[in-house]
């Protein structure tokens, strides 16, 4: 079955008194949707996966120890398994540290570090091997848009970078669709934007892996995505929930945002 997640990234930002804070907070919030739910059984909340920092990875994970539906994972991953590589992190040393996805070809690792498909395919690969769900992004540039070559992108983008997995692997995997013009700028895409490329993306891996697959692929949509939107952009068919950046920040927008998706 397709899950449903919303997903904080919180990039290089807060202290660790700030995040521990933040994730206290978001806490409360969770009980208090949690403690509204009339039926939860029924319609369980979406699932939450928090993105902190590598060096807070464990104090979150404490944090929410024995805590059902709040998942943990890191913003990045080495492609080696260990070894001479000063200041990486190892997909190993992420999951042995209690951590469970990791997200994988974020635009601003492909745009200021240069990271390229052939790169994440072997982060997936690495992350896959070691027990992580990769959450793998995908997404064009603003000329790319205004070229009218959004789709082609996003294709060579998945082709390169996931489809080299067999079915089991990527029944594992998540997909995001970000849009680089709409991270953190404020604008973000249409709701009707969002369904197009989503179910374009759908389409290719039903037509890579067939219909069963794409089903059950959870595709998420990043960029600009806030309280006052999530509802709109999670009404559509194909989005099955959100990876949030700046917003994913406010313990009070972030909770509004997974309400948002639990009730649409
Ligand atoms: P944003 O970032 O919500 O601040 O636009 C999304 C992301 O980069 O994942």
């Amino acid at each position: 079955m397709r899950k449903r997640i919303v997903a904080g990234n919180w990039k290089m930002n807060l202290s660790l008194d700030e995040a521990m804070a933040l994730a206290n907070e978001l806490k409360v919030k969770i009980d208090a949707l949690r403690g509204s739910a009339v039926a939860e059984e029924d319609n369980p909340l979406p699932e939450v996966v928090l993105f902190p920092p590598y060096v807070y990875i464990t104090r979150i994970l404490d944090m929410f120890s024995g805590y059902k539906g709040v998942w943990v994972g890191s913003q990045n991953c080495h492609h080696e398994e260990q070894g001479a590589y000063t200041g990486e992190v190892a997909s190993l040393m992420i999951r042995s540290a209690g951590a469970s996805h990791v997200i994988i070809g974020h635009s601003e690792r492909r745009s200021q570090f240069g990271e390229d498909d052939a790169l994440l395919a072997r982060k997936t690969k690495q992350a896959l091997k070691n027990g992580l769900t990769p959450v793998f992004c995908c997404g064009e540039m603003l000329p790319e848009r205004e070229a009218g070559t959004h789709f082609g992108v996003v294709t060579e983008q998945l082709k390169n970078g996931l489809f080299w997995m067999d079915e089991s692997q990527l029944a594992k995997t998540v997909i995001a669709y970000e849009p680089v013009w709409a991270i953190g700028t404020g604008v973000t895409a249409s709701p009707d934007q969002a369904q197009e490329m989503h179910a374009h993306i759908r389409k290719l891996v039903a037509g890579t892996y067939g219909e069963p697959s794409a089903e059950n692929m959870t595709i998420l949509y990043g960029g600009s995505c806030n309280a006052k939107n999530a509802t709109d952009l999670f009404s559509q068919p194909d989005v099955d929930g959100g990876l949030i950046g700046g917003a994913s920040l406010k313990a009070d927008d972030f909770s509004r945002i997974i309400q948002s998706l639990w009730t649409t």
